[in-house]
């Protein structure tokens, strides 16, 4: 195993190229089990959790050929109905071949994905969404079974305790397109990334109405063709480039992002004193020298995003001052409180929320990786920090941040790699 080194408090400086969006790229793969004719999709980011998605669909008798950033998925027979546990459990996207396996062979088994790191993260409203389009679904031994004679349209209601569900909505949208008649899905997740799996379904014949709001249409078509297809941008990794830019007070540039997905988050900086502006295809982030602190509370799409709050947390951590931090996705989502606090920061705990005393400096230390954005958030104190830093536990940043090291030393930063 692997621990990644920085070597911190140096300003970063230059350009930055922004990958395709992993959370997009997961349903969009899954989705290709709608149809028997071979879907071509770019950009998809290469990163540990896209590979498991292709692994995946090859159990589920796809066949995958992977050329740079373009994926070609074609049949290579007939599908296997069952999505196994050794896969589905190490990463909770691959839950999203139930509705898409579902509609497509009438039946399905598929291993509950569990909790994790983060919190509970239960799955009521996929069961919800799909018992409504008339499946029988049973829990057994891990799995969830699911079986109908053919799904028929219906209006459901998705929301849950914690607002939206980004992969329920996924689910029963697929689910959806190859069902009898018409299905409304009432609060549905709005997030690019679920409007993006909403498009890749139309352009695969799919009839689907009000992508990227909290109402979706589905009128059921008897049969879905392959498409050409390309992701778009990863907003979380673009996000996390901004902050690290904002927390080193550096002056950067982020080619291929998109703004308008990140409207949140350029308001809250600015009241922090970091500018971001769009100039065409280029996003440029230029921090005033004064920073003041400013609260967060995460919520669903266009709210600010709870896979940046870790990031938001260390940013805070270096600006002197009193902020709070509230996550209203996921209220357990605070692990790395513990580590940023080895590194100097002064963060307490309350319930749902991080009071985070901020001050001018932080110290490099051995620090561990608990979860994917946690270490985003390490790697942002680590570059603020004085002295160097050790993060254990890497691979959780390999799920989800494409080519990290080489894109942090094409912005200056001093990162290597060492064996533990
Ligand atoms: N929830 C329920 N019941 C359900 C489903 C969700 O109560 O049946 C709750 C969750 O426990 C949570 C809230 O609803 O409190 C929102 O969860 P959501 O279902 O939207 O999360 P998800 O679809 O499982 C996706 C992303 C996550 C991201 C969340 C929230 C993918 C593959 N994962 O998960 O991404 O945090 O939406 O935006 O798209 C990450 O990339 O690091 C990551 C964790």
């Amino acid at each position: 195993m692997e621990k990644l080194i920085i070597e911190g408090d140096k300003p970063l400086n230059g350009e930055v190229t922004i990958s395709g969006s992993k959370n997009a790229a997961l349903p969009i793969m899954a989705a290709t089990l709608l149809t028997d004719e071979p879907c071509v999709i770019g950009n998809v980011p290469l990163l540990r959790d896209t590979t498991t998605m292709l692994e995946l669909l090859e159990t589920l008798g796809k066949s995958v050929e992977v050329t740079g950033n373009t994926v070609t998925i074609t049949a290579n027979g007939d599908l296997n109905h069952v999505a196994d546990y050794k896969l589905v459990s190490t990463m909770r996207g691959s839950f999203c071949v139930l509705g898409p396996l579902l509609t497509k062979l009438k039946k399905a088994k598929v291993s509950l994905p569990g909790g994790c790191i983060i919190g509970i993260r239960p799955v009521d409203l996929h069961l919800k969404g799909l018992k409504a389009l008339g499946a029988k679904m049973e829990i057994e031994n891990g799995y969830v079974i699911a079986q109908t004679r053919n799904l028929k349209g219906a209006h459901i209601y998705l929301g849950g305790t914690f607002g939206s569900s980004v992969l329920a909505t996924a689910n029963i949208l697929m689910a959806a397109t190859l069902a009898r008649g018409e299905t409304v899905i009432e609060s549905a997740a709005c997030e690019p990334e679920v409007e993006n799996l909403a498009q890749f379904l139309n352009a695969m014949g799919a009839k689907i109405q009000g992508e990227g709001s909290h109402r979706l249409t589905i009128t059921g078509v008897k049969k879905l063709k392959g498409a050409n297809f390309t992701i778009i941008p990863d907003r979380i990794e673009a996000g996390t480039y901004i902050l690290m830019a904002a927390a080193t007070k550096s002056t950067i540039t982020l080619r291929g992002g998109c703004l308008s997905h990140l409207m949140v988050l350029v308001d809250k900086l600015n009241q922090a004193g970091v500018k971001v502006v769009s100039e065409g295809d280029l996003i440029k982030v230029m921090p005033k020298r004064t920073i003041k602190p400013t609260g967060i509370t995460t919520h669903p799409y266009p709210g600010f995003p709870t896979d940046l709050q870790a990031q938001f947390m260390s940013f805070m951590a270096v600006t002197p001052g009193v902020s709070v931090i509230t996550d209203k996705v996921y209220p357990d989502r605070f692990m790395h409180i513990a580590e940023l606090n080895r590194m100097g920061a002064n963060i307490r705990r309350d319930g749902a929320n991080a009071v985070v005393q901020g001050t001018k400096r932080l110290y490099g230390a051995p620090v561990m990786a608990s979860d994917l954005r946690a270490s985003a958030a390490l790697i942002i104190a680590g570059l603020a920090a004085k002295g160097r830093t050790e993060i254990h536990r890497m691979y959780h940043l390999e799920r989800g941040y494409e080519s990290l090291d080489e894109k942090l030393s094409g912005l200056g930063a001093t990162v290597y790699r060492e064996e533990e």
